[in-house]
């Protein structure tokens, strides 16, 4: 597999496994192709095992279970995902190959959207409070609707100005792979409720519990210069 390289004003963001970039026929869309294995992050045996899989079943790479996931949430939800979850188109063919069509999600302004992520480790106007009151809405939004999202890392939520909300900002998730493609051999946290709500408790205190600890280290470190 040859290298994917796009022009920096298209991309978006680089994920472990895939890069997300503007569509060209589209403001409203992004695309995301899988990145071949060279220009992946390292990762431990398991995902190692998972992606060594993909390469030889394509219905198990990154896109085809993103795809899925999005049709099995839509088939049950419905409207409910509005405002929470980004829509998949599907996956089109285009000049650098296969990729996913999705929703791009934009910010108050009209820019793309940055990631939970980019707020912590880059720059915010949003503080800590505010930013852990958003991750107790898309919680209780999950709990709410028993959806088994248990990959809730800073990369796949994007952040949103939100002003008529009390903390003022909501997150959009734009990765649902998770729902389908999890860590545990025999999924029982995804069949029983009670595991399936404590696991998204869990999940949902770890990113409050980043938020805080990073963005305090941010009021903590000295002025730079
Ligand atoms: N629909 C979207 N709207 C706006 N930004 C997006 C969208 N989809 C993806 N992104 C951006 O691309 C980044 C990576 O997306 P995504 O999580 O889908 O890739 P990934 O390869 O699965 O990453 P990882 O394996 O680390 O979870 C996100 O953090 C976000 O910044
Ligand atoms: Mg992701």
């Amino acid at each position: 597999m040859s290298a994917l390289r796009f022009p920096a004003d298209r991309v978006l963001a680089h994920g472990a496994n895939r890069i997300c970039v503007r569509d060209p026929s589209s403001d409203t869309h992004c695309l995301k192709y899988e990145l071949p294995p060279e220009q992946r992050t390292r990762v431990g045996t398991r995902q190692r095992l998972r992606r060594w899989l993909a390469r030889r079943m394509p219905t198990l790479g990154e896109n085809r279970t993103e795809l899925r996931a999005w049709q099995q949430l839509q088939a049950r939800l419905g409207d409910a995902l509005a405002g929470f979850v980004t829509p998949c188109d599907g996956i089109v063919r285009t000049p650098e190959g296969p990729a996913l069509r999705c929703v791009l999600v934009h910010d108050a302004g009209g820019t793309p959207a940055r990631s939970l992520y980019a707020h912590l480790f880059e720059s915010t106007p949003y503080t800590a409070v505010q930013l852990c009151a958003a991750v107790d809405a898309f919680e209780a939004w999950l709990l709410r609707h028993g959806i088994p999202l248990f990959d809730l890392n800073s990369g796949n939520l994007v952040v949103v100005d939100a002003p008529r909300t009390p903390c003022g900002v909501r997150l959009v998730c734009v990765d649902v792979k998770s729902i389908l493609d999890g860590r545990e051999i025999v999924p029982v946290s995804r069949w029983i409720p009670s595991l399936r709500d404590r696991k998204l408790r869990r999940r949902a205190e770890r990113l409050r519990t980043r938020i805080r600890d990073r963005l305090a280290r941010d009021r903590l470190a000295p002025p730079a210069g």
